[in-house]
This record gives structure tokens, sequence and C-alpha cells, in this order.
């Protein structure tokens, strides 16, 4: 479901033309929808109604502040990884005791931050990190709440780079030693057991591998039940499969009418970290045409974004839908769409039948909104785009172009270079 649609055969992001938008703010740029990443919030949201929820959306998806603040707004909490993303939420002036932390390699200074900041709780992914966490909080004369990310080893079905939950991956803790971990802890003055968590895996286009996971882990709870220790939340993690090319993943209302009678009896908060089902759809990255040229072998369509802006086709083959944002031309042809960076793996769409363009059309690529802007970098020092919200007729920059000084300001010359 997105609001990016033709109108005269012209696309528009909800009743503003991308066109107009790409001829203001220059390619490539990011443009992302409102309406579509507070109606994808809110199906969730209605969906868990029934039980006790809280939805942390998962920043790494999309982190721009201006889209945190949205879902803020929306009364969603926050799934972190990292100090940075913390930040992201104070400044997106986020209620940071919505906040989880999760991530296999939190440092001292991340985990004091987030305990001076008094978020939900801690993703424990190790004995360590626990043992680490009690002492900052005894150092900091407070008590942390924590769940332990469970690996439940079950296959997710979805691209091995995306796996998370089977035990040849670095997360969670396999549930043997989640149980003896939740025992160590109870020696722990300084931190409290608030629940228990999991994350198995991304782009989930069904959802028996939760109710697998789930029915996995309902012993456990009681096993940990039996040491006295009560667990508050159920915090299942992201994962929520969205339609990139013809996939037809589990519905919300669906995937609520599976996992509410397995877990309703638990009587727990259900915690969910969706990244992708609010904000993938949402986002198109649009770009404009360089060049075209054709070899024995294949025509290449040259465009201005690159694998920097959006790496997932490179990285994980991901299929991302092309479309010229003016169509109604004759006329169709076969291309690799490629963009400028110096490898051979900078390719948006092979072989893909499209209308023909040539230089100075623009491209939307669609799906972008999700795992675009927050994996783009500067290789081949190329300057991040812009993102652009549209709001009905409206569209604001909520990141601005960065210039060739923005790249450089960080590195600065040793004396004898000088
Ligand atoms: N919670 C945790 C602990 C996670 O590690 C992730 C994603 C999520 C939630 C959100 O997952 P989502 O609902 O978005 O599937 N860059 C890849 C995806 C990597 C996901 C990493 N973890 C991609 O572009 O497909």
């Amino acid at each position: 479901m997105d609001y990016f649609d033709f109108k005269d055969n012209r696309l528009y992001c909800e009743d503003v033309d991308v066109n107009t938008i790409a001829a203001q703010v220059g390619t490539p740029v990011f443009i992302y929808s409102t309406r579509t990443l507070l109606e994808h919030f809110r199906k969730l949201d209605r969906a868990l109604a029934p039980i006790a929820h809280l939805i942390c959306y998962s920043v790494k998806a999309n982190s721009n502040v201006a889209i945190m603040k949205l879902l803020a707004n929306e009364g969603a909490g926050f799934d972190i990884v990292s100090g940075g993303e913390l930040y992201r939420a104070r400044v997106a002036g986020a209620d940071t005791s919505k906040v989880v932390f999760a991530g296999v390699s939190k440092t001292v200074a991340e985990i004091r931050e987030a305990i001076e900041h008094d978020i939900l709780f801690f993703s424990v992914e190790s004995e360590q990190e626990l043992e680490r966490i009690n002492k900052i909080a005894g150092e900091l004369g407070k008590v942390a709440r924590f769940a332990i990310r469970v690996n439940p080893d079950v296959d997710p079905m979805t691209h091995k780079n995306i796996t998370t939950g089977k035990l040849e991956n670095k997360f969670g803790l396999d549930m043997e030693r989640t149980l003896k971990v939740y025992d160590a802890s109870r020696r722990m003055e300084h931190v409290e057991a608030a629940g228990i968590q999991m994350h198995i895996g991304s782009q989930l286009v069904s959802d028996e591998p939760y109710m697998k996971t789930i029915k996995k882990i309902k012993p456990l709870i009681a096993q940990i039940k039996e040491l006295g220790i009560e667990l508050k939340y159920l915090d299942i993690g992201g994962g929520l499969g969205v339609i990139y090319n013809d996939e037809s993943p589990t519905t919300a209302a669906e995937f609520a009418g599976h996992v509410i009678p397995l877990i309703e009896d638990l009587g727990m908060t259900l915690v969910i970290e969706p990244g992708r089902f609010i904000a993938a759809n949402a986002g198109a990255l649009i770009t404009e045409v360089q060049y075209v040229k054709e070899n024995p072998l294949k025509r290449f369509v040259m465009v201005d974004a690159g694998m920097n802006d959006l790496i997932r086709p490179a990285l994980y083959q991901s299929y991302h839908r092309i479309t010229p944002t003016v169509t109604g031309k004759n006329g169709t042809f076969t291309a690799d769409i490629v963009g400028p960076i110096c490898e051979s793996s900078d390719v948006f769409g092979a072989d893909r039948e499209i209308p023909e363009v040539g230089p100075g059309d623009l491209l939307a690529i669609m799906s972008a909104g999700a795992y675009g802007s927050s994996m783009s970098s500067n290789y081949n020092s190329k300057l991040k785009a812009p993102e652009v919200l549209v709001n009905g007729d409206q569209y604001h920059i909520i990141r601005r172009r960065e210039e060739n000084a923005d790249m450089v300001r960080n590195e600065q010359l040793p004396e004898y270079l000088k």
C-alpha cells in the first residue's frame, strides 16, 4: 500500500507531482509520503488493539528525525541499536521510556547513556553484556531493565543476509543459555528482568516463522516463571515483509489474528519492532537518466543515483520496481538500470523491460523508504541525497542535499602536510 500513483501519466506522491519536486530539489532525491507512513503505523496499531502492545519503530530502517517525530506523535516507541540512534530519538523528542535497545556489541558509553535516559529495556545478546549493564547501572545508582534476546534457531525463510534467528547467526542466546542467564540475573543487583525478546529476520512474507518461534519460547517463559521471574514484555522483533514485486506478505490484520490467540494467555505486553513495514513503500528514490548505451549483449541506462544511495540490489540482489516518472510515451526496451559507482554490482535492475527513456528523463526506484537513505554512503565521494517528505499537496525538505564541504568536514591535514 502506498500513495504513489500516476495522474495524467505523471507520477504523484500524494497530491504532489514528483517531477516538480525533482525539478526544484534536484536528483537523486528520496521522496516519502506522510500518509503512507501513518497508515502503515495505524494499521498495525489497530490490528493489535485487542491486546496491550507497544510498537517500537525500528530506527535503522529510516532514521530521519522528521519521520521519527511523525511516528513519535502517533505514540510509537523506538527500537535502537546504537548511541547514535538514541541521540536521534532524543532529537526527535521521543519518549525514551518507550525505547528498546538491541545489538550484540553495545559499548560502555552507549549503555551508560541509555541507562541515564531510562529506556524501557536492553535486548541483551550475551551474558557478558548483562554483567556490563549491571555494573554500569550500579555505578549510576540505578536498576536497568532487560530482556534477553533469544536465538530460537528458526528459519525465517528469507534472504540469508537478513536471517538473524538461526544458531549460525551472531544474534541472541540459544534457549538453554537464555534460561541460565535469567537465572544468573537474580544475583545481579542492578538489573531487572522486564521481558524476553526475539528478532528472527527481516522481510518475512509468512507469519509461520513467528508462530513457530512463539510456540518454541512459550515453554521457556514458563521455565523462567518457575525461577520466580515474572516477565512483563514479550518482544517479537520486527521483520514483517512488504511487497517489492509480486510477494504476498501477511497483512497486519492476518498477523494479529494469528499471533494474538497464541500469546493472549501469557498476559504480557506485546512489543513489536517494525521498520520496513512502515517505511519501505512510503518512499521512492528519484533519479535522472544521464546516458543510454548499447553493446552487442546489452543496453545500459545510466542514472545519477548509485549503490551509495540504495545498496539493497547490490547487497541482497533485491528487487525494486523502476518506472519513468512520466509515462505514456511509445515503445519499451530492455535494459540494465545502472548507477555511476565504479563497481559492477552498481545495478538497480538487470534486463528490465521499461518504457524507452533517454537523457534527462526521470526514473522512480520504488519501495526505497526503508534501508535506502539510512544505508547510504559517500562511496566514490558521492554526496548523500536529500530527503523530502510530502504531506497532502505540500512537501518539505527533511534532509538537505549534502555539499562537498560536509563530506570532508571531519578530515584534517597533519602538520607536516600543510
Ligand atoms: N529489530 C531488530 C533487532 C532488528 O535487527 C531489525 C532489523 C528490526 C527490528 C527491523 O526489521 P524490519 O521490520 O525492518 O524487517 N538492510 C536490510 C535489512 C536489515 C534488517 C536488520 N535488522 C534490508 O535492506 O533488507
